[in-house]
């Protein structure tokens, strides 16, 4: 195709425009040895046993250009503890084998690339969160425990440990497979039964353990089904402190979550107060109810207000079913132990109506839910700042997709939700997942 077409000079022209826009920017960030930017002659040159974490960006994107910063000093730091990780970044719109290779749907994207199998980051974009996930990833999938010592030292600093025990086995073929596919959720650890502490009794051996608690749980396949979805649906606490990334991920165990919201910043004395009902429901229940429920505590109800599409008032119960992106609030006050377990034994028995849901109507009403919310908080923020960042290359974006449509498929896909609020695009994952 020759450059006659209107999407051509349309792509020239943003272009043009970003790189006035950006240039200052990167002229200081440009200059990085831990970063290497890469394109698509990458796939070709890269060594096999190599591993990379990479971010998929875009100039336009402005989550990316708060990210750049984090990204060097990651790569910086990466390289001063002399992890084999090699740190990269590449331009989406530049990189389309790439962005094609590795399925890149919403910018910025970072996966992990280790022995030609890729992993997908999900988590907060911060550096603490972006440097534990290198190094859980880029480590072995199981991590062997060859010390009493070792096992206490790892136990004492997760809250959820999953172990395998005993000797090589078709058991533990399956474990390791699991591990290549969770491993960007946890660890997996592996140890001989005289590692564990005395107390811990094991029917059989090999076994597969899960340390959560204060107490253990033994894999049974009969009872609990296959192994992968026993970890999926285990590998949280009863009872823990949530954001809406572990909310998220919370997702694929099947569990309802019972959270007490309380208020974003410092708690007020009745949040504390629901904070410690849960809690003490959790731990005080927990063989009722630990098969059906988690429980947490989350500050601000944001995530939730997104997902109910209202804003609720602080502290408040309420019960999330994330399978299908439903919820029970409580139909009265909760001011007692005996009021929260009514409330749960009625999400259970259906006498309490469950709300929300995710038919196509309700996901598209809470999209546009989650815009206006996310231009409106803009807006407060910096209302120049706002009209210029959001609508200007919202507008060109929008005109481009229009017009580029058959000409560029990719690129109509990946500006999908770049130019929103992570914390939106969290929320359309949780919708969008559930269409699979
Ligand atoms: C391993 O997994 C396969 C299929 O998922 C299952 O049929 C088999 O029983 C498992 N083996 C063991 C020892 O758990
Ligand atoms: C939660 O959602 C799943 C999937 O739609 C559904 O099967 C289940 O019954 C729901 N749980 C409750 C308590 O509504």
């Amino acid at each position: 195709m020759q450059s006659v077409n209107p999407c051509s000079s349309l792509v020239n022209m943003l272009d043009t425009r970003n790189t006035l826009l950006l240039s200052v920017p990167l002229l200081v960030l440009s200059v990085s040895a831990f970063v290497e930017e890469l394109d698509d002659t990458f796939l070709k040159t890269k060594g096999d046993d190599d591993i990379w974490l990479i971010e998929f960006y875009a100039p336009w994107c402005t989550v990316c250009e708060q990210l750049d910063p984090v990204w060097h000093q990651i790569g910086s730091e990466l390289k001063s503890l002399g992890s084999p990780v090699n740190v990269g970044k590449t331009d989406a719109m530049e990189s389309k084998d790439l962005t094609k290779e590795f399925k890149v749907r919403n910018l910025p994207t970072i996966i992990m690339l280790k022995k030609d199998v890729k992993y997908n980051y999900s988590g907060p974009k911060t550096k603490d969160g972006i440097m534990e996930f290198a190094d859980r990833v880029s480590g072995p999938l199981v991590r062997h425990l060859g010390s009493v010592q070792l096992f206490h030292h790892v136990k004492s600093r997760h809250d959820v440990m999953i172990v395998y025990v005993g000797a090589t086995s078709p058991l533990k073929g399956n474990f390791t497979s699991i591990a290549e596919l969770l491993i960007v959720h946890t660890f997996f650890f592996s140890a001989s039964r005289d590692v564990l502490p005395k107390e811990v009794s094991l029917p059989s051996l090999p076994a597969v353990v899960i340390f959560k608690d204060g107490t253990y749980f033994t894999f049974n396949e009969e009872r609990d089904g296959d192994l992968q979805s026993w970890i999926n649906r285990e590998r949280f606490p009863n009872y823990s402190q949530i954001d809406g990334y572990t909310l998220y991920a919370m997702g694929e165990s099947g569990k309802l979550v019972v959270l007490a919201l309380g208020e974003e910043k410092s708690l007020s004395a009745e949040s504390l107060r629901y904070k410690s009902l849960v809690e003490k429901v959790s731990t005080d229940y927990k063989e009722v109810y630990s098969r059906t429920f988690y429980f947490g505590f989350m500050k601000g109800s944001e995530y939730i207000d997104g997902l109910v599409m209202g804003e609720l008032s602080v502290p408040t119960f309420i019960v999330v079913n994330l399978s299908n992106d439903g919820f029970f609030l409580p139909p009265g006050a909760v001011q007692t132990e005996r009021h929260l377990l009514d409330f749960l034994n009625g999400v259970l028995d259906g006498s309490i109506q469950g709300q929300g849901g995710n038919s196509i109507d309700l996901r598209a009403q809470r999209l546009f839910y989650n815009i206006k919310v996310t231009l409106k908080v803009t807006f407060i923020k910096s209302p120049v700042y706002c009209c210029f960042l959001i609508s200007l290359p919202l507008l060109v974006v929008g005109v481009l997709i229009h017009l580029c449509r058959k000409k560029l498929p990719a690129s109509a896909n990946e500006d999908d939700g770049a130019l929103l609020a992570p914390s939106l695009r969290r929320r359309r994952k949780l919708t969008d997942k559930k269409s699979d």
